[in-house]
């Protein structure tokens, strides 16, 4: 069943990207001018996508609101699913801040999922006028609010699509063994000033020398947000800035400083060698 529910989800790439694009272009046109308005929106502030966080609470009250319908309990799903609207509204500004973000197939994901939550929230909105209305609106209203439901737990189903099978929004380091084994490095030399891009086995390290009395600093080269390349990045601020979508990391920690990533960035201490070579390990932080 899945696969078809994937093609199905697939299939909406014609309309869905070009949608989508404009979209984004609208909100990267507001949060470039809001950038720490989106870091709070995107969680970099709690080391937790916020998103993801504040959507179990309108998915809840409208089951809740569902359930009150059913069983004749007017007031409480009203109250429900008054809360339900508000919470929706809270979750599409931080989808917004995420989405604004996600490039090929997740971008097209993320948009057929905001569809899905704009037409709910819309149909909860009417649902919940004509609950305020003359008492001959209550069936359409609850019938509505079901429609409403039904367009929500679409919508939920593609947003978990988007996270656990594209990979959207998730920690690239999340597989990552913590080994603490002194690796070879592949450059023997850091010129101060300069990110330099080293590989130690199978990791992928960015070094960064500020001075040449200066030790080096060195962090996983690849992006914790969304795989960006941090050794093409630039220094601010003690921090190298990823190319991709201009989230910060703290050189000396590898402590996240600006999103959208909300995920800090492996850290490890680099060292000669007898030889005159280079060598590195990860240093493991707590969290
Ligand atoms: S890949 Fe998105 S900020 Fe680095």
């Amino acid at each position: 069943m899945h696969r078809s529910i994937a093609a199905l989800i697939d299939a909406q790439e014609s309309w869905a990207k070009p949608i989508g694009e404009q979209v984004q272009h609208w909100l990267a046109a507001v949060f470039d001018r809001t950038r720490p308005a989106k870091d709070v929106l995107n969680g970099t502030w709690l080391g937790h996508p916020l998103h993801p966080t504040i959507t179990d609470v309108p998915v809840g009250a409208m089951t809740v609101a569902a359930l009150f319908d059913v069983t004749g309990q007017e007031r409480a799903a009203d109250v429900a699913l008054a809360t339900g609207v508000a919470a929706m509204a809270a979750s599409a500004v931080t989808g917004a801040a995420d989405a604004v973000d996600a490039y090929d197939k997740p971008q097209v994901y993320a948009t057929v999922h905001a569809t899905l939550m704009v037409t709910s929230v819309l149909a909860y909105t009417g649902s919940l006028a004509m609950r305020l209305g003359p008492r001959a609106l209550r069936p359409l209203a609850v019938a509505t609010s079901m429609a409403g439901y039904a367009a929500l737990a679409a919508g939920a189903y593609v947003g978990g699509e988007l996270v656990y099978r594209q990979g959207n929004q998730v920690d690239r380091h999340a597989f990552e063994t913590a080994s603490t084994k002194w690796k070879a490095l592949d450059v023997a030399e850091v010129p101060a000033g300069r990110l330099v891009k080293a590989k130690a086995g199978v990791d992928t390290l960015v070094l960064y020398r500020p001075s040449e009395a200066a030790p080096i600093e060195a962090l996983h080269g690849v992006c914790a947000h969304a795989g960006g390349p941090l050794d093409k990045g630039t220094i601010v601020d003690g921090c190298v800035e990823c190319p991709w979508h201009g989230s910060r990391f703290r050189l000396e920690d590898g402590h996240v400083m600006r999103g959208p990533a909300v995920y800090d960035q492996p850290r490890f201490e680099v060292r000669e060698t007898a030889e005159g070579g280079l060598e590195a390990r990860r240093v493991v932080q707590a969290g």
